[in-house]
């Protein structure tokens, strides 16, 4: 069967300020969520594509993504790991048994070549993360800025998204999350659970919007791509 892209876009963006949350703001011409649909859409690996937005925004998304076919939209929850969990719901009552990409919209820049690493890696094991070594200096800081103690990098990785799972992999580790803490990612609920997950390379361009600035940054790279 085909693999099920899960794109997670129903939160409330509170860091980046102003008053549309940032997946449905424009980045590089497209509404932010548009891109990484239309990437999975296009991907010939790719079936069922979910897209979980708050009830708040469905009016909005359905206006941002007209035109596009072939997607479900499912109601978000709480925290982003109560809207990934609906959409396996969804899925689950399909009796859906493929392989799941989970994918943050607020990642737009994805790539088909990351989809086929992760779609590689999940030939042998449970689940695949796109991950990058850190290779900044690290260390903690209190909230006067004071450097303390360095941290030691090496053995450190950024994760990003999409992560790729068996169904019933991420469907399990979703059942079975016990943790009062609020995960910050299903990479962590699957390892939780007792699968194993490796990682394949990421790409920087998959860096996740956060700040406002972001969009400043990112303008100015549309400005110089005209130059
Ligand atoms: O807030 P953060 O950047 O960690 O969100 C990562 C992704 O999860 C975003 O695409 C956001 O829209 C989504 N999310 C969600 N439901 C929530 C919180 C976040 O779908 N309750």
């Amino acid at each position: 069967s085909k693999a099920a892209a899960i794109i997670v876009a129903a939160g409330s963006g509170s860091r980046t300020g102003g008053d549309v949350p940032k997946q449905f703001r424009t980045v590089r011409g497209k509404p932010m969520l548009r891109h990484s649909v239309e990437e999975f859409l296009q991907h010939p690996a790719f079936g069922p594509i979910i897209v979980v937005v708050a009830p708040a925004h469905a009016e909005l998304t359905a206006q941002l993504l007209e035109g596009v076919e072939g997607i479900t939209f499912v109601q978000g929850g709480a925290e982003r790991k109560d809207s990934v969990n609906n959409a396996i719901q969804y899925l689950d009552n399909l009796s859906f048994n493929g392989m799941t990409f989970i994918h943050d919209a607020a990642r737009p820049f994805l790539s088909s070549a990351v989809l086929d690493r992760l779609l590689d890696a999940l030939a042998s094991s449970d689940g695949a993360v796109p991950a990058l070594p850190v290779v900044d200096s690290l260390s903690r800081a209190n909230t006067n800025s004071i450097l303390s103690e360095a941290v030691e990098r090496a053995g450190l990785f950024r994760i990003q998204t999409p992560q790729a799972f068996h169904h019933q992999v991420i469907s399990k580790a979703h059942a079975t999350w016990n943790s009062e803490k609020v995960p910050t990612d299903d990479a962590r609920m699957a390892m939780a659970a007792g699968y194993k997950v490796v990682f394949v390379e990421g790409d920087e361009n998959l860096a996740k919007f956060t700040f406002a600035d972001d969009f400043g940054r990112e303008m100015g790279q549309a400005a110089k791509m005209h130059d």
